[in-house]
């Protein structure tokens, strides 16, 4: 499986499939937004700036005059807005075959969401965590659905400290916030995995990183100049998203990522998250905790 320089020339036909791209206006879910349109699956795109998400839609438009493409708002740092965006969808379609947790940002000044999380674990990880939540009887019901986490190399920085997840007892440092967020992404991806098992439950939870891809994610100046300098191109960096939603050996509980030097750059194949990743005690501990900040049962 590693070894195939797998594309979007891979993905199947995914006609009659809903698909809900979470940050889609740009960057690596755009892109994945793109490829699925392409493929004629229905595409949601969800966003938080409404002119961002229709400029977004007709350039997929232009692209592919047949494609099915929505934008529905969402601010996935906004447990409201998580919540109107799932009932508005619900009450419009009956079938979630893709929801792909892609929206994220990165190494913010220290801020809160309006829920009072800390910004990059309330809008990476606990926002995610509610829009999968919410929206999980449907994908339930749908046969052989899939969820997919947006993670990152960062994640390996990650080590969480439960005590203090909003960063109140301690001087706050972005990038290891950044990478609490995406371990906690994966930490996620693989309590829904082992959740989904114990249920017998058709369907998939999985998870992705673009490694370095240019996008609007980099904020500074250099970090801009950097990326256009070194990093892959967003239609690269989307494969190894588009692969977990839709390749045909993809399992539950896999991780992709680029197959290049460290992961940076290349077509995507199946790497390994951290050791640290893979403890089952703090991901069942980041569950209960999810649970209790953002005041759901998340059934299975
Ligand atoms: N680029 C990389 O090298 C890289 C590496 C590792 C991981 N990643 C991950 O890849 C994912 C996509 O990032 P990207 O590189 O494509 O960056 P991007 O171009 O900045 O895209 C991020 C998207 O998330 C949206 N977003 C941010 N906060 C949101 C919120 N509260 N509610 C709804 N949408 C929100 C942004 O919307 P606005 O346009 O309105 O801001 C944008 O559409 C992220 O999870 C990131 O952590 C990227």
């Amino acid at each position: 499986m590693t070894d195939i320089k797998w594309t979007t020339n891979d993905i199947p036909d995914q006609k009659g499939r809903v698909a809900i791209i979470t940050g889609s206006n740009s960057g690596i879910g755009f892109e994945t937004a793109l490829a699925l349109a392409e493929k004629n699956a229905e595409v949601i795109l969800a966003v938080r700036n409404q002119a961002k998400g229709d400029a977004a839609m007709d350039k997929i438009r232009t692209l592919f005059p047949n494609a099915h493409v929505v934008v529905k708002r969402l601010d996935v740092a906004n447990l409201a807005s998580v919540k109107d965006f799932a009932d508005s969808f619900k009450s419009e379609f009956s079938r979630l075959d893709l929801l792909i947790n892609n929206a994220g940002i990165m190494v913010p000044p220290y801020g809160k969401t309006v829920d009072g999380f800390e910004l990059q674990f309330g809008t990476n990880h606990l926002g995610h965590f509610a829009l999968t939540s919410h929206l999980f009887d449907v994908l339930k019901s749908t046969l052989k659905s899939r969820i997919v986490n947006v993670s990152s190399n960062a994640h390996k920085m990650g080590n969480l400290n439960v005590e203090d997840l909003s960063w109140e007892k301690r001087r706050y440092f972005n990038w290891k916030a950044y990478g609490d967020s995406k371990i906690a992404n994966l930490y996620f991806t693989f309590e829904l995995m082992r959740k989904i098992q114990d249920k017998n439950l058709d369907m998939i939870a999985t998870s992705a990183h673009p490694g370095l891809t240019d996008t609007e994610l980099a904020k500074s100046a250099v970090s801009r100049l950097f990326n256009k300098l070194m990093a892959q191109k967003g239609a690269m960096g989307a494969l190894p998203t588009l692969r977990a939603a839709t390749g045909s050996a993809t399992k539950n509980g896999q991780y992709f990522g680029p197959s290049g030097l460290g992961e940076w750059k290349g077509y995507p194949v199946l790497v390994s998250p951290s050791n640290r990743a893979q403890d089952t005690e703090i991901a069942r501990k980041l569950w209960a905790i999810s649970e209790s900040m953002t005041g759901l049962k998340f059934e299975i």
